[in-house]
């Protein structure tokens, strides 16, 4: 069965919104190595990699289902945060919002009866869940700490394994 027109502009659309979270990413781990931070710029790093595997996933979906990509131009990132908390709460607010756009694609492949696309999505909705625990549980960490150095220190720390 071909893939309509419609979920072709929309998986479009959605490759560029992960690549546009890939270089929200890059630019949180600038911000992070300069502010001496190495662990969450490890991190963050780490985070801009996954998001160009999530966009380069879709795109060999689109050429899989014979479909035309559309590489997109990629919104420039916000380049400064007032400190470590307010920008994993940036991070865990893009990742709803991300989780936001792909059951907008799933709903519209159950519309569509795209079992394919719903098939490939289902990686995508996990992937999603992970995200956002992820960037929540370090929200909770920092919220936690209210801004102290040393306990801010030792997260950087266990950032640096990722
Ligand atoms: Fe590709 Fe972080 O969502």
């Amino acid at each position: 069965m071909k893939i309509s027109d419609a979920m072709v502009s929309a998986i479009n659309d959605q490759i560029k919104a992960e690549f546009d979270s890939a270089y929200i990413y890059l630019a949180m781990s600038a911000y992070f190595k300069d502010a001496g931070l190495d662990g969450m710029a490890h991190w963050m790093k780490k985070q801009y990699t996954e998001e160009v595997e999530h966009a380069e996933k879709f795109i060999a979906y689109l050429y899989e289902r014979g479909a035309r990509v559309i590489i997109p131009d990629v919104a420039k990132p916000k380049e400064s945060y007032t400190d470590a908390l307010e920008a994993f709460k940036a991070a865990y607010a893009h990742e709803q919002y991300v989780t936001s756009r792909i059951y907008k694609l799933v709903d519209l492949a159950i519309s569509e009866k795209d079992y394919a696309t719903q098939s490939m999505l289902k990686w995508y909705v996990d992937e999603q869940m992970e995200e956002e625990d992820n960037t929540s549980s370090i929200v909770a960490k920092l919220e936690y700490l209210g801004g102290d150095k040393h306990g801010t220190y030792i997260v950087d720390r266990e950032l640096a394994s990722r």
